[in-house]
């Protein structure tokens, strides 16, 4: 359920708007979003992804190069939701909303009832994602503190965004699960290799970081290799922060190859909530 951001009591739709009792209001944009980010919870004036990587991350993604994360992660909501009644489903830090969108198209295919959100900070990610459907409810918000009651999500992706644990504890349905895309240790490897010196293949530990709060379910990890044309290098760059830590010369070279190879490593995690542990 939402609620207010401001005062946190429920948040109730009438027409175009969203308002609690204590009349505090949030018109719905043009484009279809809400936006429920509170002006203290900005640290500046455009936070997350700026417009130019909206742009670049949609039509890299729209190529199909990740499709099979995609499908990967329509399968594990598949199988953790087939059985539950009007689910609800939170997609954190949804970016344009490929993810989303994939996963709504998804759910409906296997007639699971859903109701699905999207929120991230970006107001240009979240007029993008309006662009895909108006079927999502998008919204603008932050992830460390999302407007949604306690213990209201029985499913929240995380796919490819800062880990907020506290935050996706307070949403998950005792019965619910987490589930994490996070880039394994040679994800990326021939950009990594290319753009710095001696590059670190670390794996990112999203176990670790989820453990005081959640129960580790299981792991896919995909590993599988992209070709892509310069157009969608270019985009690559646009959407990493290895863009903006490589040279001219490094990125003229990279976009001069006809086909770039790279390897594509991806730990799909699913989490369930400590306390949901049945001690029997
Ligand atoms: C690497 S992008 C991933 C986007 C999308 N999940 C995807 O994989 O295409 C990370 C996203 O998290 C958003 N973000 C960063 N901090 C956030 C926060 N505190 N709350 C919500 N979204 C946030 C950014 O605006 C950006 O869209
Ligand atoms: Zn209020």
């Amino acid at each position: 359920m939402l609620i207010c951001p401001v005062c946190t009591q429920p948040l109730v739709r009438v027409e175009k708007s969203l308002s609690c009792e204590n009349k505090h209001s949030f018109d719905q944009a043009k484009q279809g979003y809400f936006n429920l980010l509170l002006n203290p919870a900005k640290k500046s004036n455009q936070p997350g992804d700026n417009n130019e990587m909206v742009q670049a991350r949609t039509r890299f993604l729209d190529a199909g190069h990740y499709q099979s994360i995609s499908d990967a992660i329509n399968q594990m909501a598949i199988d953790l939701l087939w059985q539950q009644q009007d689910a609800e489903i939170l997609d954190v830090g949804c970016g344009e909303g490929y993810y989303t969108q994939r996963l709504h198209h998804a759910l409906a295919d296997h007639q699971i009832n859903h109701e699905l959100f999207g929120l991230d900070i970006s107001k240009d990610a979240i007029k993008a994602a309006c662009k895909r459907t108006k079927d999502i409810n998008w919204l603008v918000a932050n992830g460390k503190k999302t407007p949604f009651s306690e213990q209201s999500m029985h499913l929240t992706l995380n796919v490819f965004n800062r880990i907020m644990p506290d935050s996706l504890k307070h949403l998950c349905h005792p019965q619910g699960h987490v589930l994490i895309a996070s880039a394994g240790a040679h994800h990326l490897q021939q950009l990594k290799e290319a753009i710095y010196d001696s590059p670190k293949f670390v794996e990112f530990d999203a176990i670790a970081v989820m453990k005081d709060h959640f129960k580790h379910v299981q792991r896919q990890q995909l590993d599988f290799v992209i070709k892509l044309p310069p157009a969608s290098t270019q985009d690559l760059l646009y959407m990493t922060p290895h863009a903006w830590r490589s040279s001219p010369q490094t990125q003229q070279q990279l976009l001069s190859q006809e086909q770039l190879e790279l390897r594509v490593q991806i730990n799909l995690d699913c989490f369930s909530p400590l306390e949901s542990e049945h001690k029997d």
